[in-house]
């Protein structure tokens, strides 16, 4: 087992012969000149003797520096310094919105994390070392301005000059200090034990943020509830920043948010996005208990806050909106995207060892993220809900104002459990990948004897450094029994074990891995196999389930374990399939086809396949919502319509098409739930004019929610000068910078675009550095514009590109885009002819 290494540049961390224990602050940020001018008085404790005292800053002028000792073991550090509100989305920044006059406008507000505190005052900027802080904010009149904590004082100081100082933090980690100053109006609401919650929006919004309110105030009750441990701070804001480079951040008290993670209108915003909003709102404020409260001793363990909150959100979420099927869609949205990733040889383990930040920063990843969640998932179910609750009842108060490392959970969490958590987990944190288990089954009597082997999964079937690998896997199972309980099985500690299922007969299925809670993929015998089909079919089967089975065998068809003709004719058990989740993995899959197909020239043949598959659900779904029908009706019937649109099935453009014509000119009444679909099928055979108006939408779009859902539809265009069209006009000034990536990235969805898009990366790669470097924008780009070409002529030229063209933290992205290209070329070897043939039989027998 390979094991985490210490950090490749130990210069980077701070010594920690001094140490700060308090700042007092004071900034007076700019609004006009972008200047801001900082003094701050630290003290510090003074542990070992030394001749010099090392602190970060970056991209500030320090115009001078005191330094009286106050006894032998304590100082006080006074700095004074400036810096420039930038246009970098980090450190302290200017935000951009329109006045009443339409001029430009700017608010200034801060994104530190990982590494951008030092860009806004000198300070000992790593998680571990904690201090309070006072702060004092000078800013203009009339202007909210915000920190972590409630205001303490405020004082006029001249016509046009307020000083704000609020109250001390906490001790805390320098990445969770927090101001915004500017224009911003509130809605606020207590929770049930009296903590004040406020939503800020931009002047005029207000109204939406009312739905982010009523749910932080019902949730921050949820995790003081869950942990048994409260929130600790007198107060939480939740701020809609216009100009935001991720999509929310935790800082403490303060909780800052790119408005489309924040925003809900009750007439513009779709079921989709309420839910995302809910989720965000989850997650950023169990943050402040896991993350803020107990914070991390370094970054090598983002994973366990990033990895837990991604996790959380979902419980948290299910309790406040049980009608949302929330868990299901965790399988799709989380568990099935970090199993795709983590099969590559280029992933990672979630556990890395990080110095440099742009190496931090790379690590904000799916790895981080959705494995940490998926695992953690895996974990809570070996454990049983009481167990997992008390254990983190246990690290939270154990570590509390304190910082603590990926160990110290699994401690907390064996001791309420008495399992042994560290020994199991660290199979699935310190090295990557995942295992497949590959099951037959043998009847004996009434019982069933399960046979299991492990070994580790790749996307390549050339990779042959698995060997060393090994898992700790909690293994369950089902049965016709009792399809909706799962069995707790085993532990499976060796490469092969077995399990006996009692009371099951010969005719009944077994389905290993029930709800797809493991964090591995299961390779059925034939026989075991086709027992589920029949299940599948009936839907006597539960929906993860059903969805599992055949994403497993997905995944065994990209790495060459069986045949894409067999996955085809799997997909036909799903005729009468009728749940949100388990389409969304068909989609996934069918997507994933036609874009290999693309490459080549059987894209038409598979089209014809998924309108047939897609049309019965299409007939179900229709064009209008009915009345009582659950929300994942409706996020359905968007999935079902938009693919039967990129399939292009003529009667679902035209109908999308005549929508789109009544609101020509006049209010848009369309629901907001059927926007994307509508303008998509307006885009996908468009004209110029019909380009035109919808550029003109995006434009007009008072909403940032309305502009990403153009500027997504706009993925379907066809034409190539419209395409050009539309990666110019994403870095020209109509778009923030915040969106440019996503208005480029639906452009690579298909050949013709992704063409294009990859000659627009190389001409604009010097723009590209200059706006995202350092953030993740740039890695997303690279990696989703590029990963599905399937040459691997393309992947030599990508690679050649970036070793000429460096773009720092985005390396590993580049290796993995490549990666995919090169699978993508081997399947087609593998399964092109037959899938071929397949495709055009079953055309000529449906035609
Ligand atoms: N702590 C992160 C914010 C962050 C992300 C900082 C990347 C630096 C780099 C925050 O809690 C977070 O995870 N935000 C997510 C949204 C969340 C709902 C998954 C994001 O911004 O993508
Ligand atoms: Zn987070």
């Amino acid at each position: 087992m390979s094991s985490v290494k210490s950090p490749k540049n130990e210069f980077h961390r701070l010594p920690t012969s001094v140490v700060p224990e308090h700042y007092s602050l004071q900034l007076q940020p700019n609004l006009v000149s972008f200047e801001f001018i900082g003094q701050e008085t630290i003290e510090v404790q003074i542990k070992e003797t030394s001749s010099s005292i090392l602190l970060n800053a970056v991209d500030l002028s320090i115009n001078s520096a005191d330094w009286p000792p106050l006894e032998p073991s304590k100082g006080s550090l006074k700095i004074s310094f400036t810096g420039v509100l930038n246009d970098k989305l980090k450190g302290f920044y200017r935000s951009k919105y329109v006045g009443s006059c339409g001029e430009d406008k700017f608010n200034a507000v801060t994104h530190f994390e990982p590494t951008s505190a030092r860009a806004c005052f000198p300070c000992w900027d790593e998680p571990a070392i904690r201090a309070t802080f006072d702060v004092t904010l000078i800013v203009p009149r009339y202007k909210t301005a915000l920190s972590n904590m409630p205001i303490k004082k405020e004082t006029i100081l001249s016509s046009s000059l307020m000083e704000y100082q609020f109250e001390r933090t906490p001790k805390m980690s320098t990445y969770l200090v927090a101001f915004v100053v500017g224009a911003f109006e509130f809605v606020e609401g207590q929770t049930s034990d009296g903590t004040l919650c406020r939503v800020y929006t931009p002047m005029g919004k207000k109204k939406q943020g009312r739905f982010a309110l009523d749910v932080a105030v019902r949730v921050l009750p949820y995790y003081k509830r869950y942990f048994g441990v409260p929130y600790t701070l007198p107060k939480v804001d939740l701020i809609a920043i216009a100009d935001f480079a991720i999509g929310a951040m935790e800082n403490w008290g303060l909780v800052t948010y790119r408005e489309t993670c924040l925003l809900v209108d009750e007439q513009e915003t779709s079921a989709l996005n309420r839910q995302w909003v809910a989720l965000v709102v989850g997650h950023e404020l169990a943050h402040q208990w896991f993350g803020n409260l107990v914070a991390l001793e370094w970054w090598t363990h983002l994973w366990l806050k990033e990895g837990y909150a991604s996790f959380v959100e979902f419980l948290c979420v299910n309790e406040l909106f049980p009608e949302f099927d929330i868990w299901t869609q965790f399988v799709t949205d989380i568990r099935i995207p970090a199993l795709e990733l983590d099969a590559l040889e280029n992933s990672h383990p979630i556990e890395v060892p990080v110095g440099h930040p742009s190496e931090i920063g790379e690590i904000f990843d799916t790895i981080s993220y959705r494995k940490g969640a998926s695992i953690i998932r895996m974990l809570h179910d070996y454990l049983g809900i009481d167990a997992f609750k008390q254990g983190m009842h246990l690290y939270l108060t154990r570590f509390q104002y304190r910082n603590a490392a990926t160990e110290d959970l699994w401690q907390a969490l064996a001791d309420s459990s008495k399992k042994p958590v560290d020994e199991v987990m660290s199979t699935w944190t310190k090295q990557m990948g995942f295992p497949l288990i590959s099951v037959s089954s043998e009847q004996q009597g009434n019982n069933r004897v399960i046979s299991m082997i492990q070994e580790k999964f790749s996307a390549s079937p050339r990779d042959t450094a698995t060997e060393n690998y090994h898992w700790l896997v909690p293994l369950t199972f089902s049965s016709s029994e009792n399809p909706n309980k799962a069995v707790q099985g085993i532990l499976m500690k060796e490469k092969s074990a077995t399990f006996t299922i009692s009371n099951v007969d010969e005719n009944q299925w077994v389905k290993v891995n029930p709800g797809a809670v493991g964090f591995y993929r299961v390779s059925y015998s034939s026989e075991m196999l086709a027992q589920l089909i029949p299940a599948i079919k009936s839907k006597s089967l539960p929906a993860l389930d059903r969805l599992n089975i055949v994403d497993d065998i997905f995944a065994l068809v990209r790495a060459g374990k069986t045949s894409t003709a067999e996955l085809l004719q799997l997909l036909e058990a799903f005729v009468n399939e009728d749940n949100y989740s388990v389409w969304t993995s068909i989609d996934n899959i069918i997507e994933k086809l036609a874009l290999l197909f693309d490459n080549v020239d059987s894209l038409e043949n598979l089209k014809a396949y998924g309108r047939r598959l897609y049309s019965r659900v299409e007939t179900i779904v229709g064009w209008d919502s009915k009345e009582n029908e659950s929300h994942s009706d409706a996020l359905l019937r968007s999935l079902v319509l938009s693919r039967m649109i990129a399939f292009d099935n003529k009667k679902t453009i035209q109908k999308g098409k005549a929508r789109f014509e009544s609101i020509r000119g006049v209010t848009n009444n369309i629901p907001a739930d059927l926007r994307d679909v509508v303008y998509k099928a307006a885009l996908c055979q468009a004209e110029e004019a019909t380009f035109k108006s919808l550029l003109e939408m995006y434009k007009k779009a008072d909403i940032q929610e309305e502009k990403e859902r153009i500027a997504c539809a706009m993925g379907s265009v066809k034409d190539s000068n419209i395409l050009k069209q539309i990666l110019e006009f994403a870095i020209s000034d109509q778009v923030r910078n915040q969106d440019s990536v996503y208005v480029m990235i639906p452009t690579s969805k298909t050949k013709l675009g992704r063409d294009l898009l990859w000659t627009f990366m190389k001409d604009r790669v010097q723009l590209i550095r200059e706006r995202y470097l350092g953030g993740n924008m740039a890695s997303r780009l690279i990696k989703s514009a590029l990963e599905n070409f399937a040459s691997s002529a393309k992947a030599t030229e990508i690679e050649k590109f970036f070793a000429e063209n460096p773009l720092p933290g985005t390396e590993r992205n580049v290796q993995q885009a490549c990666e995919c290209i090169r699978l993508n070329e081997a399947w087609l070897a593998r399964d092109y002819p037959q899938t071929k043939t397949l495709l055009a039989s079953i055309k000529s027998s449906n035609s």
